[in-house]
């Protein structure tokens, strides 16, 4: 089992970008978390991030060359992005939306997100623990559809 973990705008700013909203691990060591949990579950994942929609909608539709499913902090462009949302249904891989903040008690722009209606699932509010129990919801529902 392969799974791409997409990573949107500003997520490589974490560690210093607004602490008290997303905490203050970095991305890399998200990553390392993300890397650990994906050896112990026995699948591989393959990270990418980018602040240009463009570059998430080039790695979606290159994904199912390779990946089973996709795990997916769009950020910002979840609220936003419909061409974001038109790759996942192009390509059709199961995917989780994940959130380090819980944007349904946030600003109202955040409540609205575009690729919810296509997602597995959407986990948000945990942090780090968003990004480790997506990846577990994903494996699950991967394998049980094999
Ligand atoms: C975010 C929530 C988004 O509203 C925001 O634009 C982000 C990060 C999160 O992980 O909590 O950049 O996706």
């Amino acid at each position: 089992m392969h799974v791409l973990v997409l990573h949107g705008p500003n997520l490589n700013l974490l560690g210093t970008r607004e602490p008290d909203v997303y905490g203050s691990l970095t991305l890399e060591e998200i990553n390392r978390s993300i890397r650990h949990l994906a050896a112990e579950l026995g699948c591989s994942v393959a990270f990418f991030q980018s602040n240009a929609e463009g570059g998430l909608i080039d790695a979606i539709q290159t994904a199912p060359a390779d990946c089973n499913g996709i795990l997916i902090n769009p950020a910002a462009y979840t609220h936003t992005s419909i061409a974001i949302r038109d790759a996942l249904a192009a390509v059709g891989l199961p995917f989780v939306e994940v959130h380090l903040s819980n944007i349904h008690r946030r600003e109202e722009f955040r409540h609205i997100s575009m690729v919810a209606p296509l997602a597995v699932g959407q986990i948000c509010g945990f942090g780090l623990d968003s990004y480790l129990l997506g990846l577990r919801a994903l494996f699950s529902h991967l394998e049980n559809i094999q």
